[in-house]
């Protein structure tokens, strides 16, 4: 994704946000230049307040002298403006490839509105190009591993393979919560909601990066602008 791209949603993002919000902040790459930007207007005088995804997010935000607050003090968030990874036509995402999703899940559920900063190339037809992410308790892991092998293939998903998302060196990538990352490759999902509703009972299971429902707004940037997908424009 260039960085012009990034930038065009961004900016186009920023046209959401109104004075006295409660912003849920995104992380990864494009959330990040989206916090940019919105610091620049805080500084000329925009009065909002953000709550974090992860522990990036809330130091870059502080950083840059947006007030963050912490979601426990909160009784609404107005609107998250957050990445996602892949989108489909019904706005459905997968999102974790910044190892965030659990944070970013809490806070988007909890917010009146949720817009998705993206490009191009993780629009698609069907979703599962993209390794779906999926947080796991470290307890018994590789037998939560094993159950989700299964019901990768149970629904079909024959060439799925898993893989533990490693930190620099051997060890494996700890969450801001203190989780593993198992990252599913799925090939293609054939059913998302069925493929979510079968790894939300999976015990070890603490969240896995399919959001359905959540984004009520897609912007995609491009090199010259950027286009929005709405809920209810969706095919
Ligand atoms: C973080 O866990 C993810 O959900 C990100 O929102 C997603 O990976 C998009 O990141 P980029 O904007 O860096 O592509």
């Amino acid at each position: 994704m260039s960085e012009t791209a990034k930038r065009n949603a961004a900016e186009a993002a920023l046209t959401l946000v109104e004075p006295g919000m409660v912003l849920g902040l995104g992380t990864g790459s494009t959330a990040a230049i989206f916090v940019r930007l919105l610091a620049e207007k805080v500084k000329a005088g925009l009065d909002i307040v953000g709550t974090p995804t992860s522990e990036a997010t809330d130091r870059l935000a502080k950083e840059l002298g947006i007030r963050i607050v912490d979601p426990n003090e909160l009784t609404r968030i107005d609107l998250t403006i957050d990445g996602a990874d892949e989108f489909d036509p019904q706005l459905r995402l997968i999102k974790g490839g910044g190892a965030a999703l659990l944070r970013e899940k809490i806070i988007a559920d909890a917010s009146t509105r949720m817009a998705v900063i993206t490009d191009p190339s993780k629009e698609v037809a069907q979703l599962g190009r993209f390794p779906l992410p999926i947080e796991i308790n470290p307890f018994a892991a590789e037998l939560t591993r094993r159950q989700i092998d299964i019901t990768a293939e149970m629904l079909g998903m024959t060439q799925a393979t898993s893989s533990w998302r490693m930190a620099t060196g051997e060890s494996r990538l700890r969450t801001d919560g203190g989780h593993m990352i198992l990252d599913l490759n799925c090939v293609a999902i054939p059913d998302a909601n069925e493929l979510a509703a079968a790894l939300d009972v999976i015990p070890g299971v603490v969240e896995h990066g399919l959001f359905i429902g959540y984004a009520d707004i897609v912007i995609i940037g491009e090199e010259t602008g950027a286009r929005t997908i709405e809920r209810g424009d969706e095919t």
